[in-house]
This record gives structure tokens, sequence and C-alpha cells, in this order.
């Protein structure tokens, strides 16, 4: 290993990737890539590069003194950057916009390599990134916005693959009318398209603790870039997805999630349809079908991809439930509309 990549998250949803070598400290690394992070004395004195390290192994040396960075902050996981050395690959939130850093969101070209109708209800829009272009790195839950062309507007897709490939996937809700699935309607293999990202502050932190995940309808996207990511790790942990969708013809891709309990020991998954007319087994709301342990003295991390009531829903759920998750990480989306919300 040679390098280290080290992803820097900006609280404008900009996330800017760098390689750090071997020894390097991140703020060089960053400086060296053109990113300005905030600094002042470079040395330890002033905490004015503090940041808060999401991930990774990382060695802070002792050279800083405690109005920089205090005993309790090195251990909540913040950071100086300009003495922070990684030895593995990180995730760093930095506390100010990427503007201010001098860098801002990154533009890439991909060609349509495969359109994939499922039910009727959503489709798996597959493209390849130029061969000229480097591979996008993302962090698996991200999204990017998607240029539709000749419309003048993008839509937001989260990435349903995992970063490293040069083919990348996104799955996208079919609206009658909608600006992108008219133009799927009509999209050939070759077609181009203009994306900008990776963005979003919805992404899959360090795996510590049991999962809980929860998606709604093609809110799944970002579950299946995580679970391929957990999968190639060989992840043991404790995984549960609960799928939701409003229609039966909603649920798509469910031999994709069913592929991942060969995979991952411990990967287990439900599907809920909330149309009461259904025959599946399990009907209404995703709060309706909570894992039985999911309060387990809020020893887990949950993710949840799905429209805003959904949100809502889980947040009421845990309050009426005394359940206090470790972390609650949510994107609210909704069909049609350009962008996305993070948190
Ligand atoms: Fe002053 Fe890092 S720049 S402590």
């Amino acid at each position: 290993m040679t390098s280290y990549r080290i992803a820097l998250n900006f609280e404008d949803g900009v996330t800017r990737f760098v390689e750090c070598k071997v020894g390097e400290k991140v703020l060089d690394a960053a400086f060296r890539n053109r990113i300005n992070l905030p600094m002042d004395c470079s040395d330890g004195v002033c905490g004015t590069c503090k940041c808060r390290a999401e991930s990774g192994v990382y060695d802070l040396g002792g050279d800083y003194i405690d109005d920089a960075l205090t005993e309790d902050e090195a251990a909540e996981g913040l950071v100086l950057t300009c003495q922070m050395v990684p030895s593995s690959d990180c995730v760093i939130a930095v506390p100010t916009t990427s503007l201010v850093c001098k860098t801002g969101q990154q533009k890439f070209a991909a060609t349509v390599a495969q359109v994939t109708p499922h039910n009727d209800a959503a489709i798996l829009l597959e493209l390849d990134v130029d061969a000229a272009t480097v591979a996008p790195a993302f962090l698996p839950g991200q999204y990017v916005n998607i240029d539709v062309p000749g419309s003048g507007q993008s839509r937001s897709y989260s990435f349903s693959s995992a970063p490293g490939d040069r083919r990348i996937a996104f799955l996208i809700k079919k609206i009658p009318g909608g600006t992108m699935s008219h133009w799927l309607a009509r999209a050939k293999a070759g077609d181009r398209l203009d994306l900008t990202g990776p963005l979003g502050s919805f992404y899959m932190r360090d795996v510590q603790r049991p999962l809980l995940l929860l998606a709604g309808g093609t809110g799944l996207a970002p579950f299946l870039s995580m679970l391929e990511v957990l999968g190639q790790a060989g992840s043991q942990q404790k995984i549960h997805l609960i799928y939701a969708v409003t229609r039966d013809l909603d649920l798509v891709l469910v031999d994709a999630i069913e592929a991942y309990v060969a995979r991952l020991p411990n990967f287990t998954f439900a599907t809920v349809v909330a149309d009461q007319a259904s025959s599946h087994p399990r009907r209404g709301w995703v709060t309706q079908h909570m894992p039985d342990d999911t309060a387990d003295g809020g020893n887990l991390d949950v993710y949840l991809c799905g429209p805003p009531p959904m949100v809502d829903a889980v947040r009421h759920y845990f309050d009426d439930n005394g359940v206090k998750p470790n972390s609650f990480h949510y994107e609210k989306f909704t069909p049609n509309v350009a962008l996305k919300e993070s948190a």
C-alpha cells in the first residue's frame, strides 16, 4: 500500500476523494490535491483544522496542545488534519463548505449500457463511465445528480452499485410523465449522460454493531450498494433489511437481495407491502414489522432511505418504544423532485 484514499465530506454534501501517501498528513495530501482545508498554524496549536474522522485508522502523533484538541475530543473521533497520518482509508467530515475549501462538485460523463424495466414500477439504469475518466469514487449510500438530456433539468439518484467499478447502476422509480422516466423510455445503449457527484451525507459508516436497514420503494438502491460492499468485505455483522413498498408490483430486485443471504452469514430481510388488498404475508407499514430485538439497548445503527412520511413514522416509532439507536442516518427522497435531503 503506497497511499490511502481519504474521503472529505463537506457541509454542503460534496465529497472529494484524495490520495494520501503513507506517512503523509491529511492536510498536506488535501493541499497537494488543490483542496484548501481550514488551517492556520499547521502545527497543532490553533485547532483551526479540527474535523471529525468518521471511519478509518490513523495516528495523531502527540505534537499538539490540549487547546487545539482535548483528550476527550480525540476520543470522540475529532482530529487535527495537520497532525493526522492515516494508516487506512478514512472518511473525514469537514465542518465547512466545499466552496470555502476552494473545491466543489465533480462532473463526469458516462454512456448508457443497459436500461432494464422491472414490473413497470422501476428501471435499473446501468452506465459505463468513460475510460478516459477516473472511475468515480463514492461512499456506499451516496448519490449523484444526472442531467436529463434535452430537459435542462437534473435528477438525484443513489448508486445501487458498489464503488470501484466503471459500470455504475441506479434504481429509478418509473413515474408516468416524469422527466427521467420519459427520457429512459427512449434511451438506448450508447446514449451519453452527464453526472455530478458524489453527494450526500447518507453513507455507511464503520460497521461496528448490528445494522437495521429500512428501504422505502426505490430507496432500496443505496442498500444494494452497501450490501455489496459488506459482501465484498465478508462482514459477519448482524444485518436486517426491511424493504417496504406500496403495491406488490413495486417489489423489485428481491432475488438480488436474496443472494446476500448466502453471502452474508448474519443477514436477514423482510419485504412489506402497504396495500391491504395485497396477498403478501406482511402488509402494512415498516413500523409494524420491526424486528423483536430492535431496542436491544440501542446497540444498533439505523439507516433509512425512503419518502419523508416514512422517516417521520420511524422516528415516532423509536420515540414511542423508547428505542435510542446508537445512530440514525436517513435520506428523504420524493420521486420526481430534483434534490435529496440526508442526515
Ligand atoms: Fe492549527 Fe492544525 S492548523 S492545529
